[in-house]
């Protein structure tokens, strides 16, 4: 059963167990262990023509070949803004449970608040509550679904959204020039860009060893945007996969990632970054991620093809498509592992 919300149940001595996960997925790292080897590549000049700009690309192309993850510096989006949204954020997670509610998002609506989501298939619980909401294309936009306090949210979150919509087409700008191509090949290969923004909260958690604030995957878009404070929790993988780091948080930087739509687009060059974040019993966390997505009916195939490669996707699918065979592979796995107990 899902508790109302999580905020009743961080004050327990032990987790529920409908948040206990199997051994094999228990955190490997701790939250605070961070390490630095995630690079974080300053976008100073990146509107220049010439070497400074080059010289970003570079980084930013070797960044996505070895991690598929980066953390962005001096990227143009106002510290102002970004405190702004981070305070409001965590002014919504401390209403009390029913104010939170009044924008509960089951029963098929678009946008809202959720507590302890999880996958597809999945009974095991993740250790967050969320309010979510779809800002792009501006039609997308229900304000009814958008929280109304606490005061000042509708126009903050606004102007957010525009904000780091203005830093994604700057960085497909990059990522279409790394791939030899117009600078202009990525957001048209999205057609009409797609926005979603997830405001994750991470209670403290009673017993953190035993649970995961958001399960191991990989986003499905473009590119994701993620703002999180100076906690600690995301964690990314080395190793083809076998290592778990924990991303050192960056006062005032964006994390970026490159999802799946990324990597096809790139015939895998880019890698999308298998991602988890973990919780702990010291202090709550907040993080913002703004998925960057195509057009569910964009076409998803490689871009461009370099001598001697092969396509990694056998035909062009659009995006919906792909994202059907995720969640159905996401099925099937979460079925086989509950058969094989
Ligand atoms: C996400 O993957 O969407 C969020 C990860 C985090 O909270 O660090
Ligand atoms: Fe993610």
């Amino acid at each position: 059963m899902a508790p109302s919300t999580l905020t009743e149940l961080a004050g327990k001595e032990t987790l529920q167990a409908s948040f206990v996960r199997d051994e094999d997925e228990r955190p490997k790292v701790a939250y605070n262990q961070f390490s630095d080897e995630i690079p974080v590549i300053s976008l100073a000049g990146i509107n220049d023509v010439g070497e400074n700009r080059a010289e970003i690309c570079q980084k930013i192309v070797e960044a996505c070949e070895n991690w598929g993850i980066f953390q962005v510096v001096d990227h143009g989006v106002d510290t102002k803004l970004i405190s702004e949204m981070t305070g409001l954020a965590r002014e919504f997670f401390a209403l009390p449970a029913e104010d939170k509610l009044r924008f509960n998002m089951s029963g098929g609506k678009k946008g809202g608040f959720i507590v302890s989501s999880h996958l597809q298939g999945e009974t095991v619980q993740d250790w967050r509550e969320i309010v979510t909401y779809f800002s792009y294309p501006i039609k997308s936009r229900d304000y009814s679904r958008w929280p109304d306090m606490p005061e000042g949210w509708i126009e903050v979150t606004k102007e957010y959204s525009d904000k780091l919509m203005g830093l994604a087409c700057k960085l497909l700008e990059v990522l279409s020039e790394a791939m030899g191509l117009e600078k202009e090949a990525l957001s048209k290969a999205c057609v009409e860009m797609d926005q979603k923004v997830v405001v994750n909260f991470y209670p403290k958690c009673p017993q953190p060893d035993l649970t995961l604030g958001l399960k191991r995957h990989t986003d499905p878009g473009t590119i994701t945007l993620l703002l999180q404070d100076q906690v600690g929790g995301l964690q990314a993988t080395r190793d083809n996969g076998n290592t778990w780091i924990t991303v050192q948080p960056v006062e005032g930087a964006f994390v970026v990632n490159l999802g799946d739509h990324g990597h096809y687009l790139s015939n895998g060059r880019f890698k999308n970054a298998d991602h988890q974040a973990v919780v702990n019993s010291d202090c709550s966390r907040l993080s913002i991620a703004t998925f960057q997505n195509p057009a569910p009916d964009a076409t998803v195939y490689p871009l461009k093809i370099r001598e001697g490669e092969k396509p990694i996707l056998e035909e062009p699918i659009t995006f919906s498509e792909m994202y059907r065979r995720k969640m159905s592979k996401d099925l099937e796995l979460a079925m086989l592992k509950k058969l094989a107990k």
